[in-house]
């Protein structure tokens, strides 16, 4: 349920205003009534208002005048001028004044509600438009069939329709925002806002504004009215991103907001009823920041109401031929086996955003359509060669060391090492213990051969000329 439109309609006329205040309960909105531009501009002060209808004609503070202040004083609040037939030109001045419409006297009510509509999806639009080009929409599908993210889809699907607060933790770059995204795409409030605040990114001292909107002269530098965070996800989703970095006194304020459904702005006594469903994200363990004073605790389980643990890469390497296809689609691009294996053994400490990252690199020093091991950095290829390898080659250092022995000959053990244990690994298969080591297949041959590391029971095809 969103709530009631509040319309402050102002007119001199008393019977004027109680005839706007009629029709306008009559379309189900919630009138305020001013009976000038000075009042009405107080009321407008104190936010809340969704829309303005206005005569051009009154003592004390005009319409044009009211309309001028508002533009001056960054109060974005749509609104429609009523005219006569012979003051079309004042009202084209309304309209350069910010104005977005005007109805000429004497109107009916379906006159009235269809400007009023119109008014309303426009400045939703316009508020739309500036929050979808700031925060570039994403693409919210999930991609990967492994065991942990046909959960996480389910697990998904669960929660979305709810309202109830739901909080994300998992390592950096595993999703979180794009989960949050999703779990938003699939609810009741998919047509509202998706609004992302990431608490880490902004000041504490000015999150709190961010949050909650302020009033004119709340602080100094307050020099406009501000919507915050919160009124602009009226009727949709708020994100939380690093809930753990807000101030833990704003954490209070937080909890009594999500515990009361209303807010305040800074800077104002006037309660405001908003109507949003609180996805928080960290990359911290929860508990762990409860016990380190980062997160309050009260918090936390209004925040932990849904949980949802999101894997690290790491843990569903399957994926990641499937998340390389995706990222690389777009560019036409594909990947071959061995670039697809080199993959799966890295250990990703920066999950699907590294990945993202490191495949956009490569496919700018691919100069064809496949990218191969080639194209991966050095650093992912070593590792992946290393990670096969991983109690071999502390050992052979060790022992390297311990020997006293001269590079060449450390090399030597070294490399024989990695190269049994990439052939167990392979089960003797040399082509892919190539891979592992990535090296030539023929190089490894030559290896082989040269530390007569040939076994025994390789039945396999014969050196190649
Ligand atoms: N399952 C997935 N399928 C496709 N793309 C994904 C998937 N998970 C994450 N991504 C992509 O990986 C990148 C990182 O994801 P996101 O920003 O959601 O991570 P995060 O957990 O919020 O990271 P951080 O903690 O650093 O903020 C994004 O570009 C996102 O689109
Ligand atoms: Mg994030």
């Amino acid at each position: 349920m969103t709530k009631l439109k509040n319309i402050l309609a102002l007119d001199d006329e008393p019977s004027m205003r109680r005839l706007l205040e009629i029709s306008l309960k009559q379309a189900g909105y919630q009138p305020v009534l001013a009976e000038n531009g000075r009042e009405a501009l107080d009321i407008l002060r104190q936010g809340g208002i969704d829309l303005v209808i206005s005569d051009l004609h009154m003592p004390v503070m005009d319409g044009l005048k009211l309309l001028a202040t508002m533009q001056q004083e960054g109060i974005d609040v749509p609104s429609i001028i009523v005219t006569a037939q012979g003051e079309i030109s004042t009202a084209i001045e309304a309209m350069k004044l910010g104005a977005s419409d005007y109805i000429l006297r004497p109107f009916d009510l379906s006159t009235l509600e269809i400007a009023i509509e119109r008014a309303l999806s426009l400045s939703r639009l316009k508020l739309e438009n500036r929050y979808l080009r700031a925060e570039a929409s994403q693409d919210t599908q999930l991609i990967g069939q492994s065991p942990a993210m046909q959960k996480l889809q389910q697990a998904i699907r669960q929660v979305a329709p709810e309202k109830a607060t739901t909080l994300i933790a998992g390592e950096t770059g595993t999703g979180k925002e794009l989960v949050a995204q999703a779990i938003h795409q699939l609810s009741p409030r998919k047509d509202a806002l998706f609004v992302a605040v990431n608490c880490a990114a902004i000041p504490g001292d000015m999150l709190e504004s961010e949050l909650f909107g302020h009033e004119r002269g709340a602080f100094t530098g307050a020099v406009k009215n501000r919507i915050g965070k919160f009124e602009m996800a009226d009727g949709g989703t708020l994100f939380l991103d690093e809930v753990t970095e807000m101030p833990i006194g704003l954490q209070a304020k937080l909890l009594r907001a999500l515990q009361q459904g209303v807010i305040e702005r800074l800077g104002s006594n006037r309660s405001l009823p908003v109507d949003i469903r609180v996805v928080a994200a960290t990359n911290r363990d929860p508990l762990q920041a409860i016990a380190d004073g980062k997160l309050r605790e009260d918090l936390y389980y209004r925040l932990n109401v849904f949980r949802i643990d999101l894997p690290p890469l790491r843990e569903r390497k399957s994926d990641i031929p499937a998340l390389a296809t995706h990222f690389l689609k777009p560019r036409g691009l594909s990947l071959d086996d061995a670039a697809a294996q080199t993959l799966q053994t890295y250990t990703w400490p920066g999950n699907i955003r590294e990945l993202q990252n490191i495949l956009e690199r490569a496919a700018i020093i691919c100069g064809g359509d496949t990218i191969s091991t080639e194209h991966l950095p050095t650093d992912i290829t070593q590792h992946a060669t290393l990670a096969t390898t991983t109690t071999a080659v502390p050992e052979a250092m060790t022992l390297a060391t311990q020997a006293n022995m001269s590079l060449p000959i450390a090399t030597e053990t070294l490399e024989k090492d990695m190269i049994r244990t990439a052939l167990q690994q392979t089960k003797g298969n040399k082509s892919k213990a190539a891979r592992l080591l990535d090296i030539s297949e023929r190089s490894l041959w030559y290896k082989l051969s040269r530390y007569k590391l040939e076994d025994n029971n390789d039945q396999e095809s014969p050196l190649p000329d």
